[in-house]
């Protein structure tokens, strides 16, 4: 059998054959994507009822500390950041290691729209039209490997181009991690665009983490670095204050922060109108999620 080194390996040497030909090609450059339809019917009736918010809500009212804690300063700044060319170092316990570009991913995976509800933990709300692709895809073409029971996630650090950086706000590089369950699932999507256009920076280009059941801090942006461990991996707010950010942070309306409560949340839009609605168990994905919960206290494990 010929050997090959490691670094000649593309996704198509790695996937098995039947796996490569099934996939729906999406097209390449992202001008036009090409949508799948959403995927398996999975909450689909659920999201039907959804109305997004607008381009200008989602793009201009955003939490990206790498380019400063205020809500416009993403808007303001992110836009020095550079995403291309971009590179994902996929390592720890998987069977194809190594440091994949960003269009060679893109070029394996099949991109989805998903309507999501964006919960964050500060108690404002959004639904976002995201397009992206399934996590597991690109775990499954990694390679997980026996024994691995967490993901680990870092955002690109490059205090040149991230003002934010350059004051200890955080412990940087951002980092955040999933159990692999929950990495896993089907509704966890590692997200390339909004509104069928690609990611602004500010909202985490060009590929961030999108977990829909828990708080949008979870929801890694401008992912460089994905890593298979069997250790719970630190995370950056939890690293922050323990008391107020759990690794779990699933969004639970019966588990208020220490400083205000999560029973409701401000939807962003409409102004004056801006509504406070009932926060949903499980940020509504309760039936989608539930069970990977079964027999753990949330209370304990929030
Ligand atoms: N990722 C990084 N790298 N840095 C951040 O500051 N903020 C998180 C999350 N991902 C953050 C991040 C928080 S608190 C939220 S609510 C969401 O991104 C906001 O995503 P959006 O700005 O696209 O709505």
């Amino acid at each position: 059998m010929a050997h090959r080194w490691q670094n000649d390996l593309t996704h198509r040497d790695i996937t098995p054959e039947s796996l490569f030909w099934n996939r729906r090609k999406i097209l390449a450059g992202m001008g036009g994507v090409g949508l799948g339809a959403i995927g398996g019917g999975l909450a689909q009736a659920q999201e039907a009822e959804l109305d997004p918010n607008t381009w200008e809500e989602v793009t201009s009212y955003c939490n990206f500390y790498e380019f400063g804690t205020g809500k416009t300063d993403p808007a303001s700044y992110a836009g020095q950041m550079t995403t291309s060319p971009w590179e994902v170092e996929i390592d720890g316990m998987v069977d194809n290691p190594g440091t994949y570009g960003f269009d060679q991913i893109l070029s394996e995976m099949t991109l989805e729209e998903r309507i999501y509800r964006f919960r964050c933990v500060e108690a404002w709300s959004m639904v976002i039209p995201w397009q992206g692709f399934e996590l597991a895809d690109l775990l499954n073409l990694a390679g997980v490997q026996e024994g691995a029971k967490y993901v680990a996630f870092e955002t690109l650090l490059r205090p040149d181009e991230m003002p934010g950086t350059r004051y200890p706000v955080l412990d940087w590089p951002y980092r955040e991690g999933l159990r692999l369950d929950e990495a896993m699932n089907p509704l966890t999507i590692m997200a390339t665009g909004i509104f069928g256009k690609p990611l602004p920076n500010q909202n985490g280009a060009p590929l961030r983490l999108v977990v829909p059941w828990k708080y949008g801090f979870k929801s890694i942006k401008s992912v460089v670095k994905i890593t298979l461990t069997d250790q719970e991996p630190p995370t950056s707010w939890n690293m922050a204050n323990a008391r107020e950010y759990g690794f779990y942070s699933n969004v639970n309306p019966e588990v208020d922060h220490p400083r205000w409560s999560q029973a409701s949340e401000r939807r962003i839009g409409g102004g004056l109108f801006s509504r406070r609605q009932p926060t949903l168990m499980f940020n509504g994905y309760e039936a989608e999620v539930a069970s990977l919960y079964e027999g753990l206290d949330l209370t304990k494990n929030f």
